[in-house]
């Protein structure tokens, strides 16, 4: 939710704060602004709606000029999306942009309306830029210290006060902030994509850390201003990476993207044909004496531990239960020091999966996280890191990510099965291998995309359909759902198969279509009943399956064939075709399937 950027240097830098930011706007599109220092001053331009509205408001009327500047993206909690909502917030001493949520703002507004002050907006946002006003003693970091003392939620906030024209300060709680360290130009950003055109080097700044970045000087302190010396990283993405590269959206570059992703993600856990997590220090030690496991999520990764689960209890015979984030950490689970979380995240920052995190180590439970982000706080926090390489997903959508997390959980599964001994080495090599096949089999489902523009030309104008399936095809069929409903609009319900007699189907109808996954061929008979069952009530029905399945003509309307291979991995290879059919929908539908409404890349607020 928000992004935030940062500069001081030489260059002229308005430019370098928007480009900085249309990296981000996945984060958020409710508005954007910047706050740059112009003759010594603070000047403000922002503007409710995408940055774009920003670019051409300044085009028409003001764009400053300065070489110290703060941007912001919003995707907006406290206040609707308007110009007066619009981060930066402040005066003339001191202006802010803010990533995350102050609990506390009401009792801060009220002392502070007693103090004098008027407020504009309805942002919570707000509170803390007119609390540093406030406080402010010509010291910038005993006032950041003193505010941070005050307020009580998430933050990351990038500051400028106007007695420090080269500087900007910077702090953070449970909200992503990273510091990018340039030559004699340094940055400050929510993500790493952000900074890549710039320099690829760059600081993680922890909770409660205060950063003062001037043009040649990154210093950074406690909240006692004690010094703390960081160890510098360096970005392995390219900034080519967060480019469309002649993709129409960044959705469709990042299906594609999906056999390499796999490929690099996949390729160094393999080592003598066996799974090899060991360099994340799982071992088959450590895994023979887990007891249960706790799969939790939030939207696709959760979707992606549906797999995990079928796949683990299948081959490993270890019981598995898959959550939700925000429902798991209020349920107060049973779970104890032989069981392990497994924590799926693309960002590594979804607020919900972090709190499950915390949850698990405080009740000394072990902790895996499959994590995209490298450096994020779910990757540092969890005892063990499996870092899927998919490189940086931009589209709010996850496509990429997903399959990545697949492929992991595939391993993992491998490995805990061989640790078990409920399969042997050979079975988990011939396992193996077929996994490290997947990509190329990915890569030739890419064919479908054509049979997929026409479904989706089908779809365009449905106002609601199901997606049903069975076993690991129900697991798919969730993702597929979720997909096509963030994107195209289109209500969309999964319904496990053999579960719809017993209420859903009396929602079928001509109007209705039906998207059945029919790739396991132990369970294909089943579903094919329930399809007819469907079909006898005047549903339309549109089969994904393998090339090799035969399928009787008067059970479906339109069908897509994926490569045959092993049905076990039809999850990864599926997902293509539920992928391509949200896409041309949304994009039929003249929706913006990189941004679609209301929602943000990262949700980092509960
Ligand atoms: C996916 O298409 C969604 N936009 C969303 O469900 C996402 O997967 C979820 O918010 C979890 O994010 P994370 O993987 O970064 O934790
Ligand atoms: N709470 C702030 C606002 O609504 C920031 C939002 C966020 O970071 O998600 O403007």
């Amino acid at each position: 939710m928000c992004g935030i950027v940062g500069y001081t240097g030489k260059q002229e830098c308005t430019d370098i704060l928007i480009n900085a930011l249309s990296k981000l706007e996945y984060r958020g599109y409710d508005s954007a602004g910047i706050a740059v220092f112009e003759n010594g001053c603070i000047e403000v331009e922002k503007s409710q709606g995408r940055l774009k509205n920003l670019v051409d408001k300044m085009d028409k009327g003001h764009k400053p000029v300065g070489v110290c500047g703060i941007g912001h993206t919003r995707w907006a909690t406290h206040g609707e999306p308007s110009d007066v909502n619009s981060h930066p917030h402040g005066n003339k001493r001191v202006t802010i942009v803010h990533n995350g949520i102050i609990e506390n703002y009401n009792e801060i507004k009220a002392l502070l309306v007693k103090n004098g002050y008027v407020f504009e907006s309805q942002t919570d946002t707000e509170t803390v830029a007119k609390l540093l006003d406030f406080y402010y003693t010509g010291e910038p970091v005993d006032t950041i210290i003193k505010v941070i003392g005050e307020i009580r939620g998430s933050y990351a906030l990038g500051i400028l006060f106007a007695d420090f024209p080269d500087t900007i300060f910077a702090v953070r709680k449970d909200s992503p902030l990273i510091i990018g360290k340039g030559k004699g130009e340094n940055f400050i950003a929510s993500d790493v994509p952000a900074i890549l055109k710039y320099t690829k080097d760059y600081y993680l700044l922890e909770s409660d850390e205060i950063a003062v970045i001037k043009p040649d000087e990154i210093t950074f302190c406690d909240v006692h201003k004690n010094e703390i010396k960081k160890e510098l990283q360096r970005a392995d993405w390219d900034e080519d990476a967060a480019e469309k590269g002649g993709y129409a959206h960044f959705m469709l570059k990042e299906i594609h993207e999906q056999p390499t992703a796999l490929k690099t993600t996949i390729t160094p856990r393999v080592m003598d044909g066996m799974p090899f997590l060991e360099e994340c220090g799982i071992t088959v030690s450590m895994l023979e004496k887990v007891k249960n496991i706790f799969i939790v999520a939030c939207g696709t990764a959760m979707h992606a531990g549906l797999v995990g689960k079928y796949i683990i209890e299948r081959l490993a015979r270890v019981s598995v239960t898959v959550d939700i984030a925000s429902e798991f950490r209020y349920r107060n689970p049973i779970m104890g020091e032989d069981d392990l979380v497994i924590l799926i995240s693309q960002s590594g920052e979804t607020a919900d999966t972090k709190a499950v995190l915390q949850m698990a180590k405080e009740r000394r439970t072990t902790t895996v996280s499959v994590v995209n982000v490298k450096g994020s706080s779910i990757a540092r926090e969890s005892d063990y890191v499996i870092y899927t390489h998919a490189g940086p997903e931009i589209a709010v959508a996850s496509t990429k990510a997903y399959s990545v997390q697949l492929s992991v959980m595939y391993l993992f599964a491998f490995e805990l099965a061989f640790a078990k001994g409920a399969i042997n080495e050979d079975k988990v090599k011939e396992l193996t291998k077929d996994l490290m096949n997947v990509p190329k089999v990915v890569e030739d489902t890419m064919n479908t995309m054509e049979d997929c523009q026409k479904i989706a030309s089908k779809l365009v104008n449905s106002t609601s359909l199901l997606y049903i399936g069975r076993g690991l095809d129900y697991a798919l069929s969730m993702e597929g759902s979720l997909k096509l409903k963030e994107i195209s609009y289109i209500h969309s319900e999964s319904y496990a198969a053999g579960e719809l007699k017993h209420g859903t189907i009396s929602l079928v109808t001509s109007d209705m279509p039906v998207i059945a996954i029919v790739t396991q061929k132990d369970l294909m008979e089943k579903t094919i009943s329930n399809i007819k069952e469907v079909k006898a009530r005047d549903g339309k029905v549109i089969v994904i399956t393998q090339e090799d399945i035969e399928i009787d003509k008067e059970a479906y309307d339109y069908i897509i064939k994926v490569p045959a291979f092993n049905d076990l991995f039809m999850p990864i290879i599926s997902s293509v075709v539920v992928q391509f059919i949200s896409y041309y929908t949304a994009v039929l539908k003249g929706c913006d399937p990189d941004k679609p409404r209301n929602l943000a890349k990262s949700v980092t607020v509960e």
